[in-house]
């Protein structure tokens, strides 16, 4: 009787953590909301400061690459939401970048935020899981400077 003791305790431990859907994540690790509320409290806005590239050319270049490993899949290789990714059985289709009235058209802090912390509705926390701030400046100028020109 009693070795089933400790398994019941780690039931209840993942009871306690499944107030989300059951989502990709492992049922004992962080969830993706506990992710996205560490990669916002991470966010360093001053840490674009001291980047700096030796022409607009060379943050373009990098920022597209950036942009077709890490992004395209999902968001299109114009950024206009149609990069067709299956997440969990449903074709992703993120808000396109090319509008407008773009919400962050004049906002590149909350831009580079967004890149760094994703969010719960499946853009990946890019901070957290391999994105430097040096390549989500070039991102977010590639973004801004290419693909919206
Ligand atoms: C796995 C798919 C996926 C990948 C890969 C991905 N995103 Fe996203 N992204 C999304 C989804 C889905 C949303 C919309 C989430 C929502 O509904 O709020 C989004 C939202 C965004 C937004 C906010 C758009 C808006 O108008 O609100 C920005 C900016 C963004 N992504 C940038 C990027 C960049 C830059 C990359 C590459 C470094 C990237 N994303 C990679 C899925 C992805």
């Amino acid at each position: 009787m009693s070795r089933w003791i400790p398994s019941l305790a780690a039931l209840a431990v993942v009871a306690a953590c499944s107030s989300e859907p059951p989502a990709a994540e492992a049922p004992s690790g962080p969830t993706r909301a506990d992710s996205v509320q560490m990669a916002m409290a991470a966010f360093d806005a001053a840490a674009f400061d001291t980047i700096s590239w030796e022409s607009d050319q060379a943050a373009a270049e990098r920022g597209g690459l950036v942009f077709r490993i890490s992004c395209s899949k999902c968001h299109g290789d114009r950024g206009a939401g149609d990069g067709g990714f299956v997440l969990q059985g449903d074709t992703l289709r993120p808000p396109s970048f090319l509008a407008p009235d773009w919400r962050f058209a004049n906002d590149p802090v909350g831009l580079r935020r967004q890149i760094f912390s994703g969010n719960v509705a499946g853009m990946p926390y890019w901070g957290l899981v391999g994105l430097k701030y040096r390549d989500i400046d070039a991102v977010a100028r590639y973004v801004m400077g290419t693909l919206r020109r």
